[in-house]
């Protein structure tokens, strides 16, 4: 090796040959497919419908894309689903085995009601690199990068946790912006945060673009702090792609009867009390991509044009940290037929 391309050690060495790839921009392909399927529905009042024009095109395109996948987190179990369910095997059998977390469709009332912040997601890990939860709920807390660890923890009362976060931005409480579902079972934490002094962005749906968006203060277009439960499967997706983007969450899942403790234990959860951090939720080197699919504030909706489609996604991949914005043109003239456009 010449002396020009030699590296330090401990510089721009890969660690692990098998993540060595960026599969995230290639499984982008079935992100912005799914996108623009699940589009097509929007405002027409079906979410279902949405739902599975996502569900249909994502797991097509994945089968053309080299990646030996099995899902862990996906659209429920096995024959609750008719693709994408966990523990489905995706991709085209070829190339690096990787367990994926997937939301074909995050929002898909959102989609149905032509709102905003839906998008398509997925995430990869190295085998078990996932949580696997049952269908539930999950207690949850995220902000951005840059702050110290633990500054705010999912126990604290919320006015702790924004006195601390108010504290390490140098900014008042008031100046904060609290992110939350519009939820009937978030009445006392909204009262809460209210009291505090905070200001509140309520959201109908769509959690994970809720994570995510913590993690672009910097860019004046998001929360400073996502707080409330959403489900768990988007938790984990959202722990994926903050754990790339830069930034702290900590989860609990919600295992309300016995049913849903027995799938708990069924998939290797022990302790039903657990606060997850990100680094347990999504272990190791992990990938993100997600397609908008309706106008967000991270990324813009797909746009019909006179000639063809328009995608805007984001890649991320957390052992460089790299965030790409991907703008992409699709002629349906052109369409091959990993491309159901
Ligand atoms: P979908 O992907 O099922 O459309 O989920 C939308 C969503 O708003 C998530 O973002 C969130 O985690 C969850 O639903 C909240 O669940 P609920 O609507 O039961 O409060």
């Amino acid at each position: 090796m010449s002396e020009h391309h030699h590296h330090p050690a401990g510089e721009c060495q890969e660690t692990d040959a098998r993540m060595d790839r960026n599969l995230a921009l290639e499984v982008i392909r079935a992100t912005e497919a799914a996108a623009i399927a699940s589009a097509r529905l929007m405002g027409q009042g079906d979410d279902v419908a949405a739902d599975a024009a996502a569900v249909k095109a994502m797991h097509h395109t994945l089968s053309y894309i080299d990646i030996d996948g099995v899902v862990t987190v996906g659209e429920g179990r096995e024959g609750e689903a008719p693709a994408l369910y966990s523990g489905q095997k995706v991709g085209s059998g070829n190339g690096t085995r990787v367990d994926l977390a997937i939301d074909a469709l995050e929002g898909a009332t959102i989609v149905a009601r032509g709102g905003q912040n839906a998008v398509s997601a997925i995430a990869m890990a190295e085998t078990g690199g996932f949580l696997d939860p049952p269908r539930c709920y999950m207690d949850k807390i995220a902000v951005g990068p840059d702050l110290p660890p633990g500054v705010v923890d999912l126990d604290a009362e919320p006015c702790d946790n924004l006195d601390a976060l108010a504290r390490a931005k140098g900014m008042t409480v008031q100046d904060l912006l609290v992110c939350i579902l519009d939820r009937p079972r978030h009445e006392g934490l909204i009262g809460k945060v209210r009291a505090c002094g905070a200001r509140v962005m309520l959201i109908p749906d769509g959690d994970v673009s809720a994570v995510i968006a913590t993690a672009h203060g910097g860019l004046d277009v998001g929360p400073d702090i996502y707080m409330g439960s959403g489900g768990a499967a988007e938790g984990v997706l959202a722990a994926a792609a903050l754990k790339c983007a830069g930034g702290q969450m900590q989860g609990r899942l919600r295992l309300r009867d016995d049913a849903t403790r027995a799938e708990a234990m069924k998939r290797g959860i022990v302790d039903f009390e657990r606060k997850y951090t990100i680094d347990d939720m999504a272990r190791g080197e992990v990938m993100f991509a997600a397609t908008g699919v309706t106008p967000g504030a991270l990324l813009q909706g797909v746009r019909r044009v006179a000639r063809g489609i328009v995608t805007h996604s984001v890649v991320m991949r957390s052992k460089s940290g790299t965030v790409r914005f991907i703008t992409a043109f699709h002629d349906p003239k052109r369409a091959s037929c990993a491309k159901p456009l």
